[in-house]
Order: C-alpha cells, then sequence, then structure tokens
C-alpha cells in the first residue's frame, strides 16, 4: 500500500515499510526502510525521523546560499550525483554536452499505477494478479535537459520492493551517461556487515562477511556476465543477525552482465548501498528522446534473520521473477551425459546409458555438448547448429524418439552465444563475433563470443535454434555460454559507442531468450554458464532453473548451494549426483551423501550408469524413489538453513570448505517443508568426523507446533569395508584388507543403520531438536550406533500424523 502526503511517501508491504520525503530544495530524502510502521494518515510523525538541520557540518559544502544548512554530504537521499557536494560514490554520473559532470535532480511530479509495468528493452518482474502498485516520480535536472523516471514497485504480499529508473535526454544535444545505477539505499547508521556471494568457477556463491562501517566496500562482475565471481545478490546485517534472529536486508538485480554492489560509509556514520550495471568500461550515448533502462533491482527486508530474509526473496523469485509453463511443475528427474560420457559418445552408447536411467525411475535424459558439427572436443563446431551424423546417424528426431520409447523425455545442450574459429559459422561470418580484426584476440576455450549488438546474429541465432528445437520432441535445452569476455569490440559501430557493447550484448541476449521461450513454451531451459558463471534473476525470467556450479562434490555442492538459498529458491538450482571420486575435487564421498545434497535442488545424476554396479543401482533406484515422494517439499516447500548464517570473512584460500571443521560450518542443516506443513525433509551433513563428539542434536524448523509428527531417519546400509580392520572384532575368521574374501563378503554383509523413530508436535521437534542416536567416537559399535564419517549425510523425514479426534 503506498500512502502520499504533502510531499512525503510511504511504502508498506504487510510486514515492511519505506519512507522518504521531498526536501525544500526539491530533493528526495530516504528516512526509512525496516519493520512496519502504521504512520497516521496525515504523516505527522515525519517530523520525528526527519533529520534536524540548522547549520551545515565543518568543511562540507552547502546547497546554496538559501538553503546553507543542507549539506549534501550527510544527507540521505533516493538517488545521487555528482557535482552538488554529496562526496560519496554517485547513483548516477552524466556528461553533459558542455562537458560538465554536474548532476542535479529535483522533483516534477509523481503518479501512482496499479500492478507493476512492463519495461521495453529489459526483463523484470511481474504480478499475474495485478496486485502491485507502483509509485513513479519524475525527476528533472534543475539546470540540463535531462529527466529520470524513478520508480517502487511494492509487492505488498511479498514484502518485496522494486526499483528501477529511466533515464531521459528532453534535450537537443546528446548526453553521456557514465553510470546509471538501479538502487541506492542511504542508510542512516553504518553498523552494519555486508555479505557478499563471491568466488571464481567450481567455487561459487561462498559467502563473505564482512564491517562495512569503514569506508567502501565493491563486489563487481567485468566479465560480461553477472558471474561466479561476484553474484548480483548480496545482503547488509546487524553483527549479531543470525538465520532466525536480528535484522537483515536483501537486494537483487534483474540483470545478467557487468554489475557492481558498492558500500560506501561516510564520515557521518551513515552508508549508502547502491547497485546496478558496472560502470567500468561503460558509456553510454542518449541522443534527444532517447531513454535509458536501469535494470530492476529487488529489496527486501527481515527483522528476524536471514531465514525469512530468504523465504521472502524464494517466494518472490518463485512467484513474480520465474514465468511460464514450468513456474509451478515439478521438475523431472535426469540423466545428464556430461560427466558419463564428455565428448565420447555416439547413438548405441546414449542408447544404452538412458535405458539404464530409465531402469532406475529417471524421467529426462539430456544429450550435453558434443552432437552438432564435428565437436569431438571444445576446439570446434560451435555455431554450427546441425546434428552430427556420424555420432547420431537417425538425426535428433530418431535419438528421440529411442529415448522416448524407453519412456523418457528427452533435452539437449546448446551454447547459442558462441562460436570456434573452427566452424563453418565463422568462415561464412569471421566479421559476426566481439572482436577486433586489427588486434591479436585472447583465448577462452578456444572459442569467440557471438556479437549479439547485431540484429543479423540475433536472427541468425533464433532461426537455427529453431530449426534445432523443432526437429524433434525436444523438452529440455540446456543453454550454456563458456566464456568470459576479452577483446569487447563490435566490428560496424562507431568507436565513440563502444562503451554500450557489453550492455547492448546483453539486451541482445534478451531479445533471443524472449524469442525462443514465447516460440518453445513447453520446453524447459535450464540456464547455465561453465556451471554457475551466470546465475541470476535476469536469467530466471526466462529460464526456470540454472546449473548451479561444474563442482558435483557434495561437499563443496553444501556450501554453494546454501550460498545461493540464501536468495534463490530451491526449484531454481540444478543439482546432480556424479561419480566418486568427484571429477572437480578426486574426493571421494558416499553416494547417499551426493544424493542428500543433490536432493536440495532441481535432482538429477550425472554419472555413467553403464559402469555403476547393481549395488549402486539399486541404491540409485531408492534415492530416485524417495525423491519423487517428496520432491513437491523439496521444490515448492519452505526452505530452512540451521547453524548461525554466513560466518565472518576469510581470506578464499583459507575459506577451503574444510577449514573450519571444528566450527559450526562443519554441519549443514536443512529442513524443507511442504507448503501445507504436513511433511518436511531434513539433512544434517558432516564434513568432518570430530573425535570423541558422540551426541549430534537435530533442529527442524518451521513444523506446525500444535501437530503431531512421525520423525524417522532414511535408513542406509553400510559397507563392512569402511570400519577397515575393526571387522576383525565381529568377523568369526580374520579377513584381510583389501582382499578378494572381504570384497565378497562386503557384496552380501551389509551393516543396517541405526535407526531413529520419534513421535513428538512439532513445538517439541523445533525447539527441543531431536537428539540423534550417538555417532561413533571409537568406543564401540552396535545397530543403535550413527556411523557418521568424513562426508556423511543423514536424511530425515517428518510426516504428520492426522488427529483423529480432531477429525471425528
Ligand atoms: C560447461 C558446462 C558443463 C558442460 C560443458 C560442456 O562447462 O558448465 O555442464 O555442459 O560446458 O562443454
Amino acid at each position: 500500500m503506498i500512502l502520499i502526503k504533502d510531499n512525503k511517501f510511504v511504502l508498506n508491504t504487510l510486514n515492511t515499510t519505506y519512507a522518504f520525503d521531498i526536501l525544500e530544495t526539491g530533493h528526495l530524502e530516504h528516512l526509512y526502510y525496516g519493520a512496519r510502521i502504521d504512520f497516521s494518515e496525515d504523516l505527522f510523525e515525519f517530523e520525528v525521523i526527519k533529520i534536524k538541520r540548522e547549520f551545515p557540518p565543518g568543511n562540507t559544502i552547502s546547497y546554496d546560499e538559501e538553503h546553507f544548512s543542507y549539506a549534501f554530504e550527510d544527507t540521505s537521499f533516493e538517488i545521487s550525483s555528482t557535482g552538488k557536494g554529496d562526496v560519496r560514490s554517485p547513483f548516477v554520473s552524466i556528461i553533459h554536452a558542455d562537458g560538465s559532470r554536474t548532476s542535479d535532480f529535483v522533483y516534477k511530479s509523481h503518479a501512482l499505477k496499479k500492478g507493476s509495468p512492463k519495461r521495453k528493452t529489459l526483463p523484470g518482474s511481474y504480478d499475474e494478479n495485478n496486485n502491485s502498485e507502483t509509485l513513479v516520480i519524475t525527476l528533472k535536472d534543475r539546470s540540463y535537459n535531462v529527466e529520470a523516471d524513478l520508480y517502487y514497485v511494492v509487492y505488498e504480499d511479498k514484502d518485496v520492493i522494486t526499483r528501477f529508473v529511466d533515464l531521459r535526454n528532453t534535450g537537443e544535444d546528446e548526453i553521456k551517461v557514465e553510470r546509471l545505477l538501479s538502487l541506492q539505499l542511504d542508510m542512516n547508521d553504518s553498523d552494519y556487515e555486508a555479505v557478499f556471494f563471491k568466488g571464481a568457477w567450481a567455487r561459487e556463491m561462498q559467502s563473505y562477511r564482512t564491517r562495512i562501517a569503514d569506508g567502501m566496500h565493491v563486489s563487481k562482475s567485468t566479465v560480461g556476465t553477472s558471474s561466479s565471481r561476484a553474484n548480483p545478490f548480496f545482503m547488509i546485517a546487524r553483527e549479531n543477525t543470525d538465520e532466525n534472529m536480528g535484522e537483515c536486508f536483501a537486494f537483487n538485480l534483474i540483470y545478467s552482465g557487468n554489475h557492481m554492489e558498492i558500500t560506501d560509509a561516510n564520515s557521518f556514520g551513515k552508508v549508502r548501498i547502491l547497485s546496478g550495471i558496472n560502470d567500468e568500461g561503460f558509456l553510454f550515448t542518449l541522443k534527444k528522446d532517447e531513454v535509458f533502462e536501469a535494470p530492476e533491482a529487488v529489496m527486501c527486508y527481515s527483522d528476524k534473520g536471514f531465514n525469512l530474509l530468504s523465504r521472502r526473496m524464494h517466494e518472490f523469485v518463485r512467484k513474480n521473477i520465474v514465468r511460464g509453463e514450468w513456474r509451478d511443475k515439478e521438475r523431472p528427474v535426469l540423466l545428464n551425459s556430461w560427466e558419463a560420457a564428455y565428448f565420447k559418445f555416439d547413438e548405441g552408447k546414449l542408447v544404452k546409458l538412458a535405458k539404464k536411467a530409465a531402469d532406475t525411475g529417471v524421467e529426462l535424459f539430456v544429450m550435453d555438448d558434443g552432437w552438432f558439427g564435428e565437436r569431438n572436443d571444445d576446439t570446434t563446431s560451435l555455431g554450427d547448429w546441425t546434428v552430427n551424423e556420424k555420432k547420431i546417424p537417425h538425426g535428433l528426431n530418431g535419438l528421440c524418439k529411442k529415448i522416448n520409447k524407453l519412456g523418457l523425455k528427452f533435452g539437449l545442450w546448446v551454447e547459442p552465444e558462441m562460436v570456434n574459429v573452427k566452424s563453418r559459422l565463422y568462415e561464412a561470418h569471421p566479421d559476426w563475433c566481439l572482436a577486433n580484426p586489427e588486434t591479436p584476440h585472447s583465448e577462452g576455450r578456444h572459442q569467440r563470443i557471438l556479437d549479439l549488438t547485431k540484429k543479423e546474429v540475433r536472427e541468425y541465432l533464433i532461426e537455427s535454434l529453431s530449426a534445432v528445437f523443432s526437429s524433434a520432441d525436444i523438452e529440455y535445452v540446456k543453454w550454456d555460454m563458456n566464456r568470459v569476455f576479452s577483446d569487447v569490440f563490435s566490428i560496424g559501430l562507431a568507436a565513440g559507442d563502444s562503451g554500450e557493447i557489453s550492455h547492448r550484448y546483453v539486451l541482445g541476449l534478451y531479445e533471443i531468450m524472449g524469442e525462443l521461450t514465447k516460440r518453445f513454451p513447453k520446453i524447459l531451459f535450464e540456464g547455465c554458464a561453465s556451471g554457475g558463471n551466470r546465475f541470476d534473476l535476469g536469467i530466471l525470467c526466462y529460464f526456470p532453473q540454472i546449473w548451479a556450479s561444474d563442482n558435483t562434490d557434495p561437499i563443496c555442492r553444501s556450501e554453494i548451494q546454501e550460498g545461493l538459498s540464501y536468495g534463490y529458491p530451491l526449484n531454481t538450482i540444478g543439482a546432480h549426483v556424479s561419480a566418486s571420486p568427484n571429477h572437480q575435487t578426486l574426493r571421494k564421498t558416499p553416494m547417499k551423501t551426493r544424493a542428500a545434497v543433490a536432493g536440495f535442488g532441481c535432482f538429477g545424476y550425472e554419472l555413467n550408469l553403464c559402469d555403476s554396479s547393481k549395488e549402486e543401482i539399486d541404491e540409485i533406484k531408492k534415492e530416485i524413489a524417495l525423491y519423487k515422494i517428496y520432491r513437491e517439499t523439496l521444490q515448492f516447500g519452505t526452505f530452512y538453513r540451521g547453524g548461525k548464517g554466513p560466518a565472518k570473512s576469510l581470506a578464499p584460500e583459507s575459506a577451503s570448505v574444510l577449514s573450519n571443521a571444528s566450527g559450526a560450518g562443519n554441519i549443514k542443516e536443512w529442513t524443507c517443508v511442504s507448503k501445507d506443513k504436513s511433511n518436511a525433509v531434513g539433512m544434517s551433513l558432516k564434513k568432518l568426523a570430530l573425535p570423541n563428539s558422540q551426541n549430534t542434536i537435530y533442529r527442524p524448523q518451521g513444523l506446525k507446533n500444535d501437530a503431531k509428527y512421525l520423525f524417522i531417519n532414511k535408513e542406509l546400509e553400510y559397507d563392512i569395508r569402511d570400519f577397515g580392520d575393526l571387522v576383525n572384532m565381529i568377523a568369526p575368521i580374520h579377513l584381510k584388507q583389501n582382499s578378494f574374501l572381504l570384497d565378497m563378503i562386503a557384496k552380501k554383509v551389509k551393516l543396517p543403520s541405526e535407526k531413529e523413530k520419534y513421535t513428538a508436535s512439532g513445538k517439541l521437534l523445533c525447539t527441543a531438536g531431536v537428539r540423534t542416536c550417538q555417532d561413533y567416537a571409537g568406543t564401540g559399535y552396535n545397530e543403535n550406533v550413527r556411523y557418521a564419517q568424513d562426508f556423511s549425510a543423514k536424511v530425515f523425514i517428518m510426516e504428520e500424523i492426522p488427529d483423529i479426534e480432531k477429525n471425528e
């Protein structure tokens, strides 16, 4: 709900309030964002929260003689610019025709609208029920012919407010936009910590929590995509905020290109939060009447810790970002051929693999890279989207039919934005990639980036991919993008416009994605970029899920997926079980652990099932069957993290997942509760076993207080070889380690796991927690002892027991 009275503005959601007003000078002054405050209708309480001004502080600049007490260096604004005394990092920076970089935006008018407006060039949030409300404030530069429309979209029931700005050149002369961000939030005190999610390939979404009262912190991407280096999602929080306590704010950007997030604490105890397109290398010319749309930013607040913040973000992303046929549909269990075969496959091998997959309960078979052109390694053929008939002699349709006959859906991998120099496409159109033909080109995976700023390139991609997608019953597409931008140069573009290329590329990409998802609404698209190099809300406006990381090691994955879970719901996160030793870390982990972690996401497999033993296949069958029972809970339920939330920042090398084994980070505790709270799935993952620590508590969250639940563990079987030569303590005959005899016996004799079975109220389970069976700690083992070695995961199921008396 939006309240407006005498230049005062209040944006209320169910549990939060955002307030600002117009200063005497005409500038928008930010006043408050936080827990809901019920202001009276005439908003007289603004007098309480407004800054009192009599004299400007120290050597600050006063706005003008008439407003001498207005020092912009110490004022909280809705948007800021350069040149009028505000020395913090600005929201907007423009080079005017006379060369001046001073801008001074003041209030011109405002309007209220129902629903959430659609952007012309960019994807954005949407509201199918038209419940949202939008406030548009038009600002005008006092000296130059430039206007800015500032949008605030209030999603009342989601406790989310989104913001964006359109900048308009209303004058005759060209202007150059050096920076135009999407979100500015000037907080009245700087006693916060920022939590950024940084990383690299195979190490995405590592949280970095750091104090922000000391100057400026920047998290940014310059690689052309939103990147694994720094996700656009970030949070700020009070020092003592943990998962279920304390104040925190979350921010995200609906954008897939270079972005930056800044916290800039000033000398007066205030902090400015900024987020938007990264201005490094950015310079956009606006001619008369042209408009620049800045991407939409998302903000959310919680006074009860990170879990509540995430839940609010999750609901918003699920209903107001993700769209299309697959938005609310359960995602199929898939098998992807990449780590099963890499480039080494043909139709026969794929069909064999698919047959095995079908037997285990997999629902979708995905043929990854290597099916087109002459592609047998990563040096050729990107751009040539025609099937390699040497490998797939019956074409996509022939293969698809064979896969469908096995009862599986069929899907495939594409990397549309790229071209190999060794390709027919490059031969025909060497000028279609981002490269400067006059200078040597840097290499990345032997491929170049197609110049999506060019209409003919976009048209080629739309038509060639449409031909692929309609050549068979393709029900899933993995859309990859495996190169960091370099040598950014567009042949044919005027030299002065080179600062527009990276952004125009993203706009071109959105146009292609928009058209193809419109033409093929039934296809389930999964975004991917060298794993999680482009996990963002821009992509999620088109594709309902994204591959989180090429790292499928469950220990690393627990960090990556937990990092993602702060801002993104589980049904947007692609997660697969792969082989052990893991291909990225060579770490050996139990299948049970790999399945437990991947289960908290869009679940699938990515390993050569044809090489799996019968025991493994049996285990996989059970895993898939169990996942299907609780799929709705895991994909659409409410997710809770245990623990204390992101730890204080560590240097990247010491942030290794194992370095904090003895600390809180050693155990990952996740719970997913179904929407109606009638069931829940929990996981407790132990990274390293700690000697002589026998007692573990698992604390579920989010159950109904007064309902009764049956709490059980997923029963497991243990391999006697995992106990080393301790097996001789119980074996009637001596068994030598690594002997044929031990292997034989191990195949037949399994140790059953401990059994947890309790009945208790939701309140008891969530408040006191469940003291699970004693962990093995070197002093004895029997059937009631938990075998909880390094990298072990325990899965718990909670089912509500119907209250028969109540129902009668
Ligand atoms: C990227 C993806 C992988 C796989 C390969 C294929 O690395 O992240 O999942 O598809 O490309 O080349």
